[in-house]
């Protein structure tokens, strides 16, 4: 069988609540190791499969770090050791973390489950590197203490000024950008759109990773094609460099399950 079709029954070993909102499941698998940024389907039996990418993986265990947004996260958040996921992947292409120079990861809500992954290879690498992270409050800020023990430079906003600068990540990215070479960022759309702004208009190297609908997660039946590019960010995202997103739909447009493109930010059930 092709390895990207099979399913790997993993097993619950720990819930951790990292906010009110999101939860850490950590599983003992035989899913083979995913490089940061790429993402696994997470099926739950009688119910449906959805991308993840990875907060940490290890001789065996990943560990999924999920924000509650509807019926199937919600499920996945009432789950206890010994209960079981189907687990298929790796999928997508993850982060170049192999570039010279100081890299800067940003990070907005769930977003920072592929970023501090990415974040402990590259210390482990010895690359110099800083973690910005926004939320609304304090309690929304995800692996702050993660981040902290791997002695990394921090750069912390929220809304409500309960922790840090007070404002948005984008904001403060402004006003460190220029220390850094290279940018990673995940997270809400309007937050990746302009932090990739950002990075072209100083010509800082910027890696995004994205979101759209995934259906297959194989590159075959076209729902999270980006227009007019045609590139799949199942395929060859969901981590895309700045430049191949210019001129794409990306920011601007999300295609709904049903086919249907409405402009970011229109619809709120939609995380975009
Ligand atoms: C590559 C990738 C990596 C992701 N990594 C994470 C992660 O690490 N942690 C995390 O909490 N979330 C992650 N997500 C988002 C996660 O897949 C959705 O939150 C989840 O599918 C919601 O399912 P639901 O049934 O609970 O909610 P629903 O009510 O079905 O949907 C809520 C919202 O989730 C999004 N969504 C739902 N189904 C899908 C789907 N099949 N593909 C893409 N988006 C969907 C839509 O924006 C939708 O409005 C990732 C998405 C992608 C595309
Ligand atoms: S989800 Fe089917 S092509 Fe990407």
């Amino acid at each position: 069988m092709i390895e990207e079709l099979k399913y790997h029954k993993s097993r619950i070993i720990e819930v951790v609540n990292e906010s009110p909102k999101v939860k850490s499941i950590i599983l003992k698998t035989t899913l083979a190791k995913p490089a940061p940024g790429q993402f696994v389907m997470v099926w739950v039996p009688g119910i449906e499969e959805i991308p993840i990418s990875p907060s940490y993986y290890s001789d065996g265990i990943v560990r999924l770090t999920i924000a509650r947004v509807g019926d199937t996260t919600n499920r996945i958040h009432h789950m206890k050791s010994g209960d079981v996921l189907m687990l298929r992947g790796p999928h997508g292409r993850g982060f170049n973390l192999n570039l010279k120079g100081r890299y800067l990861l940003v990070a907005g809500g769930y977003g920072a489950a592929p970023l501090i992954y990415a974040l402990r290879e590259l210390v482990s690498k010895g690359r110099r590197v800083a973690y910005a992270i926004g939320a609304r409050t304090r309690e929304e800020l995800l692996f702050i203490e993660e981040a902290r023990n791997m002695n990394v430079k921090l750069h912390i906003a929220t809304e409500d000024g309960s922790e840090g600068y007070r404002g948005f990540v984008t904001e403060l990215v402004e006003e460190v950008i220029e220390e850094y070479d290279n940018v990673l960022a995940c997270g809400p759309e309007l937050m990746l759109f302009k932090i990739m702004n950002i990075c072209l208009s100083r010509g800082i190297k910027c890696q995004l990773s994205i979101e759209r609908f995934i259906k297959c997660g194989l590159g075959i039946c076209g729902s999270c094609a980006l227009e007019p590019s045609g590139l799949r960010v199942c395929r060859d995202g969901p981590v895309f460099y700045a430049e191949e997103l210019k001129g794409t739909d990306f920011g601007r447009y999300y295609t709904l399950p049903s086919g249907i493109r409405v402009r970011i930010g229109d619809v709120k059930n939609y995380s975009v």
